[in-house]
């Protein structure tokens, strides 16, 4: 068994029956869900926001990770405290420059959540280098975010080992996360390199197996 978290990013859900789903994240015995927040300007779509996560709160006991896809994250942090987010995810692209980085990660923190950067594709993950003795998490972006269901980007796996290394080496304890394409054997191969959290979408949710999926994931 593996020891690796798996966040179910309910992007993958069925919205119609959203409280079965919920409950078949907790039957599994998975403790983290993931909730992907859409502006439609720093991406293309519009998921969900802040009140939709505050109207369901109260109903989920479960890690929420949060990652926003937003333009301009400082200014919802709070808003994202008060609708229980337990980690909160930003994008570093979404920031004009290092300053603005450490601020979101700072404000994060004083409103009580756990902080998580993003990095797309397309960003060199040394980016992220400078704030990890700051940060709780990061989550490597192995697909174009914006869009469940895509396939898994392979050079995401070198950005992984990087971003492992780098961590060993300052000794800093941040969890790696990888989202987007993550199957069994995507997973297992983001396990391998040194991730600690994999979000699944599709992969988990719209099929009859759900625990079955679930397990292999963690094998
Ligand atoms: C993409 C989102 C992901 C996505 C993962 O912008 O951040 O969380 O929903 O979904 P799958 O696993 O279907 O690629
Ligand atoms: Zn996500």
């Amino acid at each position: 068994m593996k020891n690796v978290i798996i966040s179910p990013s309910v992007l993958g859900a069925d919205f119609l029956n959203f409280g079965k789903e919920v409950q078949k994240i907790k039957d599994a015995g998975i403790k983290w869900i993931h909730f992907d927040v859409m502006d439609g300007r720093f991406v293309k779509n519009i998921s969900f926001g802040n009140l939709f996560l505050e109207r369901i709160n109260s109903q989920i006991d479960l890690v929420k990770d949060v990652h926003i896809m937003i333009e301009n994250p400082l200014s919802m942090v709070e808003k994202f405290a008060e609708c229980g987010a337990d980690y909160l995810t930003f994008h570093y692209e979404a920031c004009k420059d290092d300053v603005e980085v450490f601020k979101v990660i700072d404000k994060i923190h004083e409103c009580g959540m756990k902080a998580g950067i993003s990095v797309k594709p397309g960003t060199p993950v040394a980016k992220v280098f400078p704030f990890l003795h700051s940060l709780d998490l990061v989550l490597i972006m192995s697909v174009e975010p914006g869009l469940g269901g895509q396939k898994f980007i392979d050079l995401s796996l070198n950005k992984i080992s990087a971003l492992r290394n780098k961590i060993n080496e300052e000794k800093v304890s941040v969890l790696i996360s990888v989202d987007g394409g993550i199957n069994d054997v995507t997973g297992a191969d983001c396990v391998t390199v040194g991730a600690d959290v994999l979000v699944v979408g599709q992969y988990l949710f719209g099929h009859e197996d759900f625990e079955e999926r679930y397990t292999r994931l963690i094998k």
